[in-house]
């Protein structure tokens, strides 16, 4: 099937590492140009630029602190002529530790929610007036949002926040972009391995129905369709990608 993004340009925030690192090369092997926006790991940015090359594509990188709106204004500034219009736009960037609720301090819930929620409204706020019209958003939330978890409260309660999100951007921005989320579960990147450490070693194969968490490129699979014209007639919709964590 072609997903129809050739000659299309994409901004993927969080795109330094594992599932955003991984939707920018499978946006360029479907043909779009990237620009790879990265916080700290511009190791990991410059490397998921030139998976990009790779294909043909072009890639730029983009440094960006979501949790700071102007720091989101000023990356977009500075971004060259060419990679200053966009059709895709893909909220990937997060963090998610690991602390019992009853540990959790005001600060740490308020830079949890800053990076999870607050960071995908800066950017979506910032970068749709840049979309072209026929263009979409594709936010990248978590089955933790769906479920709830005692060890990551404010990642949880973000990512409610973020697939609301998406049905309050879907409604405002339609039918000019449309607007999707995706809800994985645990995936095994720096992240997801970080909260694997804390679970039971059988916790894969007894509360999953695949038995095996998710590889990066399971979820940037389901991204990129959502992004695409392909899934032309969907907006507002989030879709499970958790290997049967979650049933609704
Ligand atoms: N892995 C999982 O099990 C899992 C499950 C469900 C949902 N998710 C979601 O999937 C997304 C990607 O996660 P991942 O597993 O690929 O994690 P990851 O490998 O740790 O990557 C996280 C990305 O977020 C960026 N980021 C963090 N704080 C930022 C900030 N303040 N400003 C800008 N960028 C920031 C990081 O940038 P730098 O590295 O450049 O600093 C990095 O590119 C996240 O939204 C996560 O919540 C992951």
């Amino acid at each position: 099937m072609d997903l129809g993004l050739a000659g299309k340009t994409a901004l993927v925030t969080g795109g330094s590492s594992g599932i955003g690192a991984e939707t920018a090369r499978l946006l360029a092997e479907e043909g779009s140009d990237v620009v790879v926006a990265y916080h700290q790991n511009i190791a990991g940015a410059e490397h998921a630029a030139d998976s990009v090359r790779q294909t043909g594509r072009r890639a730029w990188i983009c440094q960006m602190d979501v949790t700071d709106d102007a720091s989101v204004q000023q990356a977009l500034t500075k971004l060259p002529q060419e990679a200053k219009q966009f059709d895709v736009l893909i909220l990937c960037a997060g963090e998610a530790p690991v602390t019992p609720l009853t540990e959790v301090t005001s600060d740490q819930w308020k830079r949890i929610v800053d990076v999870n929620l607050h960071g995908a409204f800066h950017v979506l706020s910032a970068v749709q007036p840049l979309l072209n019209d026929g263009g979409a958003i594709v936010a990248v939330a978590s089955v933790a949002g769906q479920t709830g978890v005692p060890h990551q409260s404010p990642y949880a309660a973000a990512k409610a926040g973020l697939i609301n999100l998406t049905k309050s951007a879907a409604r405002a921005l339609a039918p000019r972009i449309r607007v999707n989320c995706v809800a994985p579960g645990m995936t095994l990147t720096p992240m997801g391995q970080e909260t694997a450490a804390g679970l039971p070693p059988n916790y894969a194969q007894e509360k999953l129905l695949l038995q095996r968490f998710a590889e990066p490129r399971e979820i940037a699979q389901c991204i990129v369709f959502l992004a695409s014209p392909a899934a032309s007639f969907v907006t507002g919709a989030t879709l499970d990608v958790n290997g049967g964590r979650y049933l609704r």
